[in-house]
């Protein structure tokens, strides 16, 4: 399945399940200074989660352009780190709660895209006894032994609790993982979703939106609660394009990867070193179009130097291409 069609089946089934399709916000938000770039689908969405702008509905779909400096150091160490990717997502506005968004998360992954329903595991937080629940007995879509219970806010291990920064909009989450096989990672393979040894490929991420995090850490109830969910198209493709080591094997990534093997004379595939840089060069460029486009330009200061220095790291590997020995 090529990614165009990955996006129009995703619309198509949130539509069906009553959602409103919009558009990709920008990757700077012009109503958001404080967000350096849009980095999760619900960003653009806050003003509605707050009650402060009227939502067209109360269940929007969008397939939102996301930019993250989090993981740059990682991309071309391993063949699934970017920078840029796109995020599917549906939302729900004081709507429908953790129930619906398991069960339609599941019913596209299984039903409509043809994951096997063996090879996927599920995350929750430690507490989230409703979502364990509702795993396991409600749907009984996971046995118990693949549903797994992760963080604890109280020693400050925040996993499966999700929140966009230090404050704002948060709440447990519950994720999807694709379970490649003990040989998926390095050693050791018989780790859980909480180690991140290459052998669970996270799919897809359910946030219960539950809670404003105030600075001083408080977390203050929300009136009414959302649904706030992503899942990597990259990560969709890797699976549905049967290349789920790799995400540079997709369609997103396969015409750039062949224009630098044609630029370089190498191939992808050749040896360990040039294949990193290949993956930086293919990760930066892309996402330096796509920050260029939505009207940054190079500079010495904070968004402007981030994009100055994708630039230049991409370039020094390309160096190492055309040398054949990687970029360092
Ligand atoms: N906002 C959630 C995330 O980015 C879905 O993972």
């Amino acid at each position: 399945m090529d990614s165009a069609r990955i996006r129009e089946e995703f619309f198509r089934f949130f539509e069906e399940k009553g959602h409103v399709r919009l558009p990709s916000a920008p990757l700077v938000l012009k109503d958001d200074p404080s967000v350096f770039f849009t980095s999760a689908g619900m960003q653009p969405l806050v003003p509605y989660f707050l009650g402060k702008k009227q939502p067209p509905a109360k269940r929007i779909a969008t397939i939102q352009k996301c930019f993250r400096t989090t993981d740059l150091e990682e991309v071309g160490a391993d063949t699934w780190h970017l920078t840029f990717f796109e995020m599917l997502g549906n939302f729900g506005i004081g709507d429908y709660w953790k129930k619906e968004a398991i069960e339609w998360g599941w019913e596209l992954l299984v039903q409509r895209f043809g994951f096997e329903a063996a090879s996927l595991v599920a995350t929750i937080y430690k507490d989230d006894d409703e979502a364990y629940d509702i795993w396991t007995k409600e749907l009984a879509l996971l046995p118990p032994e693949k549903v797994f219970r992760l963080g604890d806010l109280e020693t400050g291990d925040e996993t499966n609790f999700w929140s966009p920064g230090p404050t704002g909009l948060c709440g447990p989450c519950s994720e999807v993982f694709v379970d490649r096989g003990p040989q998926g990672g390095v050693p050791p393979h018989d780790c859980s979703p909480a180690e991140d040894c290459g052998r669970y490929l996270e799919i897809w991420n359910f946030v219960f939106q539950q809670y404003d995090r105030k600075e001083d850490g408080s977390l203050v109830p929300l009136v009414k609660r959302n649904i706030d969910t992503g899942v990597g198209l990259e990560r969709l493709a890797q699976v549905l394009q049967g290349v789920v080591h790799d995400t540079f094997r997709t369609d997103l990534f396969q015409p750039l990867v062949r224009k630098i093997e044609s630029l370089s004379g190498t191939t992808y595939g050749a040896t360990a070193q040039t294949d990193r840089s290949i993956r930086i060069l293919a990760d930066h460029t892309r996402a330096a179009t796509f920050l260029i486009a939505d009207g940054i330009a190079p500079s010495n200061e904070w968004r402007g130097y981030v994009l100055r220095r994708l630039i230049r790291r991409g370039a020094l590997h390309a160096v190492g291409v055309l040398s054949g020995d990687g970029g360092g």
